[in-house]
């Protein structure tokens, strides 16, 4: 076991488990979450989903809390300590959170903006607003100059604390806008059966994979954050109890959510008498056009309450791209011996730079001008899917078999007991899943997904092939510069940071 002197981490247990639930809270949830339940038969979806985040999730968590903390360092240097063979583990970890923030970035402006018009209306403004590409990239630049600013701080003075105002407001606007559509009266009881009551006759293995791929993306797992928030915390956190609490709250946050979209969807369908489903509920449409034609249909209260919505996005989204964007600031600062600020400026402005074409992309998309593709697909859905379908999994694998047979179940739990973690009856069913369980439903549902990817309802797709190759490149490019340019070479610790 490594020592656990944590440089400049947490301040303490709770701070660490906002933070990781600020970086577990996010778009996933309020926007991911509603339009993948919607598409994948309701309520059922919700079931599939609560069981990935119990069978896959809580252990995969478990591992990458584990991992950064035994490590107290990046996540190359954490899987490089373990067998420097596998340092190219840590290094994939780093580069996904780095893609993913290209296009949140994107995303998180599209909420400022329709959060700050959410008083003079959004009703039919997607398509002006994307397709409007300076004004999309000012708005990216405003949410990124959130991130950037609380990254800089540091993890005590600026994650952690901004976790501690941020979670508590987000969970208060949440309650409250739930509260008010309870209330709205026709439509309200068809949303909530339409979420809460399973027709299992409608799971499908695409469904699955959607399931597992919002429970990793939700939880921010595979994508370094909570290897490097682990990495910041001591003795003082009990990783088992943590992690549970992570789960339930990011949990609770997505079924909120749900509560209080479908009911006031389904107000919205009895109100101008059309069936639900005939409205757009899919990706963006849902958040961006649906959502503000429902809430602007109740009047200057449903202004209102669409700013809180709004609001509360922009927070969900602020404190999950600072856990990303600290993923390659972490590696930066150790790497290469420079300062918090300069590291954290050079992510912000490549993030920028490379966020540009993305907003382009989806805006000629949404506009429906002009054509910016990669493989059939936008560049947004193209990095998302990228991520989400094939390196996000991958990486969620690696840190399970760093811990299930590079460390070894037992040797982990040993090192969990001796930080004060208590296993009770779960312990041997913790190592089981460790070791076997969760890597093989993992490989299962990947092969299942990039079947998916290349073969969408059995009919051969090269975009699809393409999309699979890019994936498999980016992971033999993780691989090559490893390799190559970090397995002899110094890769730094929490303990390098200068400040
Ligand atoms: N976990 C983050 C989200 O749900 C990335 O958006």
């Amino acid at each position: 076991m490594e020592n656990t002197q944590k440089k400049g981490g947490f301040a303490g247990g709770i701070g660490f488990v906002l933070a990781a639930a600020g970086s577990a809270v996010g778009l996933g949830n309020l926007w991911g979450f509603p339009y993948k339940t919607a598409n994948n038969g309701g309520a059922a979806f919700v079931f599939l989903y609560i069981a990935c985040v119990l069978f896959i999730g809580l252990t995969i968590m478990i591992c990458e809390i584990f991992l950064g903390r035994r490590s107290q360092a990046n996540p190359v240097t954490a899987f490089k300590k373990i067998n420097k063979k596998i340092g190219w583990f840590g290094l994939l970890a780093i580069l996904v959170p780095f893609i993913i923030t290209w296009y949140y970035s994107v995303l998180g402006g599209y909420t400022v903006k329709f959060a700050v018009n959410s008083f003079w209306g959004n009703d039919g403004n997607l398509a002006n607003f994307a397709g409007n590409g300076w004004e999309v990239i000012l708005f990216s630049a405003i949410f990124l100059g959130f991130a950037l600013f609380v990254v800089m701080m540091g993890v005590k003075s600026g994650i952690e604390k901004a976790s501690k105002i941020l979670m508590p407001a987000l969970f208060i606007l949440l309650v409250l806008v739930v509260i008010f559509v309870l209330f709205l009266g026709d439509g309200v009881g068809d949303g909530l059966k339409f979420y809460l009551v399973p027709d299992f006759s409608k799971i499908t293995w695409s469904s699955v994979l959607a399931a597992m791929g919002q429970a990793f993306y939700s939880l921010s797992l595979g994508m370094g954050a909570m290897i490097v928030y682990g990495s910041y915390t001591g003795k003082e956190i009990n990783i088992v109890k943590s992690t549970g609490m992570i789960c339930i709250f990011d949990t609770f946050v997505a079924l909120l959510a749900g509560m209080a979209i479908f009911p006031a969807v389904f107000h919205f369908a009895a109100v101008e008498g059309i069936a639900a489903t005939d409205l757009q509920l899919n990706g963006l449409m849902l958040m961006f056009n649906t959502l503000p034609k429902v809430f602007e249909s109740i009047g200057y209260f449903g202004n209102i309450i669409e700013f809180f919505f709004f609001a509360m996005v922009i927070i969900a989204a602020v404190t999950s791209v600072i856990s990303i964007m600290e993923v390659s600031t972490q590696f930066i600062i150790q790497k290469f011996r420079i300062k918090r600020k300069k590291a954290t400026l050079f992510v912000a402005i490549v993030t920028f730079a490379i966020s540009i074409p993305i907003a382009l992309s989806l805006g000629h998309l949404l506009n429906g001008t002009g054509k910016m593709e990669i493989f059939g697909l936008d560049f947004l859905s193209f990095l998302d899917t990228v991520t989400n379908t094939v390196i996000m999994p991958v990486c969620a694998l690696f840190s399970c078999l760093a811990v299930g047979w590079f460390i070894t179940p037992k040797k982990a739990i040993e090192e969990l007991k001796l930080d004060g973690n208590k296993f009770g009856i779960f312990e041997k069913p913790l190592m089981f899943m460790m070791k076997f369980v969760v890597p093989v439903l993992i490989i299962a549902i990947e092969v299942f997904g990039i079947k998916d990817l290349i073969f969408p309802g059995n009919v051969f797709s090269s975009d699809g092939l393409g999309v699979a190759i890019v994936s498999l490149a980016i992971i033999a490019v993780a691989m090559g510069v490893y390799f190559l340019l970090l397995k002899n070479t110094e890769t730094g610790t929490n303990a390098d940071e200068i400040g």
